[in-house]
């Protein structure tokens, strides 16, 4: 509720009750406010609030209270005479000296705290795509991954009726094969995507598609995450090899679907000749 840890917030009010009604001197007062709103800000909200910005609101709330606490001479007394107490009554050496060890050794704990933090790989491993073969064979047939190009991608000027249905036939591909793990919008969120690591690839993000030459997009249909470099990985991926289901016309079909939904545009071949 409200985006509080409840318990936590009652047993700081409960804290403050007890501190209002019992009289208590300046100084404890001064400290049990600033562990409780320590403990509030720390701990009171359900979404924690980062290190740093913890730090600034502490500095507000040592500053406040020490406005306060010297705002009158007599608060000021109050206030240090427990301290000057401790260093200058000689009945209490021994806990003075407690303290003078303690102090040090919170701080030192703290920062070796801070230190002793394990290294952990960042949660995507890749967010590279892989380098590709010059040349894959699918289907015993050899297909030039540089210089090979959508054999249907011709007809988009030269017979865009036909081209249309390669793409439709895409279209029907996607949506018996891919949208589970890729989405139905293509954004990388299909249901199985969840348990996935890495997650699908999200085709609406600009740098994918238009990026690549579809020959690219290509082969990692037809090979799959097996189909994957050595020096691409190593990464677990459950992309599979469609070569091993589809046709090879499928294939680019799926591949110009792709293109088509996310209004894209493939890396084109004259591109990569220069000229
Ligand atoms: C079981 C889940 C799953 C299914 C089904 C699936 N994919 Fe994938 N796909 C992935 C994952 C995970 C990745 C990201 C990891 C990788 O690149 O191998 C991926 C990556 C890709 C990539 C690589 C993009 C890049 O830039 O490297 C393409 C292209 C692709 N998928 C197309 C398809 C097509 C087309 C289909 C359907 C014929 C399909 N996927 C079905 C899980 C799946």
């Amino acid at each position: 509720m409200l985006g509080l840890n409840i318990p936590i917030v009652l047993g700081v009010v409960a804290v403050m009750l007890v501190l209002r009604w019992r009289k208590v001197g300046m100084f404890t007062w001064a400290l049990a406010w600033w562990l409780a709103l320590a403990l509030f800000l720390k701990f009171g909200f359900a979404v924690p609030i980062p290190g740093s910005v913890l730090q600034i609101y502490m500095g507000i709330v040592t500053g406040s209270l020490l406005v306060y606490i010297s705002s009158s001479k007599q608060r000021w007394a109050d206030a240090t005479r427990p301290v000057l107490r401790l260093i200058l009554d000689p009945g209490r050496r021994l806990m003075l000296a407690g303290v003078v060890v303690l102090l040090p050794a919170v701080a030192a704990l703290s920062v070796w705290a801070g230190l002793n933090v394990p290294l952990q790989a960042p949660g995507f491993g890749r967010t590279v795509h892989p380098a590709p073969p010059n040349e894959v064979t699918v289907h015993d047939n050899a297909i030039d991954l540089v210089r090979g190009d959508n054999p249907y991608r011709h007809l988009e000027h030269d017979d865009p009726d036909a081209f249309g249905a390669h793409v439709e036939n895409g279209r029907r591909v996607y949506y018996e094969n891919c949208f589970y793990c890729h989405g139905d919008y293509m954004g990388g969120d299909g249901m199985f995507a969840h348990a996935l690591n890495p997650i699908p690839t999200n085709f609406t993000d600009v740098g994918v598609l238009p990026n690549f030459q579809e020959s690219f997009i290509f082969w990692r249909v037809s090979k799959g995450g097996p189909g994957l470099p050595e020096a691409g990985g190593p990464w677990d991926t459950a992309m599979p090899a469609w070569e091993n289901f589809l046709t090879e016309e499928e294939m680019w079909d799926v591949v110009a679907f792709l293109y088509e939904f996310n209004n894209y545009d493939p890396r084109a071949l004259h591109d990569l000749e220069g000229h």
